[in-house]
């Protein structure tokens, strides 16, 4: 048995066959085309693999982000596909691969990593906490709204240069390509709904599945909230039943307007977060606080705890996993009762942090 260690190129055709057999056993395509960034060519390097002569046994992959928000810039390690061969389970080799992801998320300079599960004790274990919000609405029934000029279309032939002007747009989004949001738009199952302006721009859209995923999600979306409002009402009506929209937690307008309409609220977590380079994200919160004119935020980690807190209101944290919460939230600074209102009031100026990732960059 050999690894955890990158596939060579060559052995490429062989890596998706075992994840197409063991993840993608019922679809028509390969994970390949859900993934078009993580199994590019120019991923390959963050692939790991545990073989033997017999073939692949074990797999996971990390795609770096560099995600953007107004007061951090992140670099966020992106870990999916983990799963090893049903006779070689229990054996340690998924653990053994994701401390190598982590590792090569470390060296590649990644303040955190993040993954999509529902295992959450299985990554728990390897230090993984649930944190971060994404909120959801299920839009139950159909909504009026004040009548616009805008056409609407289900074509998916939407030029991405025009879906890649509204996504640079979003204040919180990582950095990408027009060639990757070409790539993204070809994923298999994918639904495209746009709004146009009667002069042709693009004024809205928003996008429903991504492979065997997703299906009944709207995961990418852009455009001001009146145009994508008009769109989510077009949506509903065209679909005749109920659909669900995921949004960060900083999309106030779009949260208030939806919250007017026919919809369920769930409020969840964005991921399972894992801080690999501590003092470097706390480098960048620190120069966040000074930016906000508030240079006595403290943010350190010791051998058994981290210390946080604003100039005398210190506090220890013993968990790491308390420690995510407190960074990325979900977390209420009152109901802790451990700082004064008026440090609250300094505490959220950058806190929770913005994190979103768009569901396109999910992997
Ligand atoms: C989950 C999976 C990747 C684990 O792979 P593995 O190589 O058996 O994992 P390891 O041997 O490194 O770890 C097994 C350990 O995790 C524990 N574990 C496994 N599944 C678990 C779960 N669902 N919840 C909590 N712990 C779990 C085992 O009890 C074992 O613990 P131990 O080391 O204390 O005995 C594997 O079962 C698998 O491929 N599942 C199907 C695909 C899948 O669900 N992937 C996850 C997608 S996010």
């Amino acid at each position: 048995m050999e690894g955890p260690r990158s596939p060579r190129e060559t052995e490429l055709p062989q890596v998706l066959k075992f994840l197409d057999q063991k993840l993608r056993n019922e679809a028509s395509w390969s994970i390949a085309a859900e993934y078009p960034t993580a199994f590019a060519p120019n991923n390959l390097h963050n692939m790991r693999i545990i073989a033997d002569e017999g073939g692949v046994l074990s797999h996971a992959v990390l795609k770096p982000l560099i995600v953007k928000s107004p007061h951090v810039i992140f670099k966020v390690g992106a870990i999916g596909s983990v799963v090893t061969d049903d006779e070689h389970r229990g054996q340690g080799l998924s653990t053994q691969i994701l401390e190598d992801c982590l590792k090569t998320a470390q060296s590649q300079s990644c303040d955190i990593a993040i993954l999509w599960t529902d295992l959450f004790d299985f990554y728990r274990r390897m230090g993984f906490e649930l944190a971060g919000s994404e909120i959801s609405f299920v839009i139950e029934e159909n909504f009026d709204i004040t009548p616009t000029n805008l056409r609407f279309s289900t074509d998916s032939k939407v030029s991405p240069d025009a879906i890649y002007r509204l996504y640079a747009t979003h204040s919180v989004n990582s950095v990408r390509t027009i060639e990757e949001t070409r790539k993204f738009l070809s994923i298999p199952q994918t639904k495209v709904y746009t709004a146009w302006e009667p002069n042709g721009q693009l004024a809205a859209y928003a996008i429903e599945g991504k492979g065997v995923d997703l299906g009944g999600y709207i995961h990418e979306w852009g455009g001001s909230v009146p145009k994508l409002m008009a769109l989510l009402s077009f949506i509903r009506a065209h679909k005749n039943q109920p659909f669900t929209i995921i949004c960060p937690r900083h999309s106030q307008n779009l949260i208030r307007e939806l919250q007017r309409k026919p919809v369920t609220m769930n409020q969840g977590f964005l991921g399972m977060i894992k801080m690999v380079q501590f003092d470097q994200l706390a480098g960048k919160i620190k120069r966040a606080f000074r930016a906000e004119g508030i240079p006595d935020f403290v943010l350190e980690k010791h051998p058994e705890h981290f210390v946080f807190g604003i100039g005398q209101e210190l506090f220890t944290i013993n968990k790491e996993s308390d420690m995510v919460r407190l960074l990325f939230g979900p977390v209420d600074y009152h109901a802790l009762g451990i700082f004064k209102s008026e440090t609250i009031q300094k505490v959220e100026r950058v806190l929770p942090l913005n994190l979103w990732i768009w569901g396109w960059d999910s992997i």
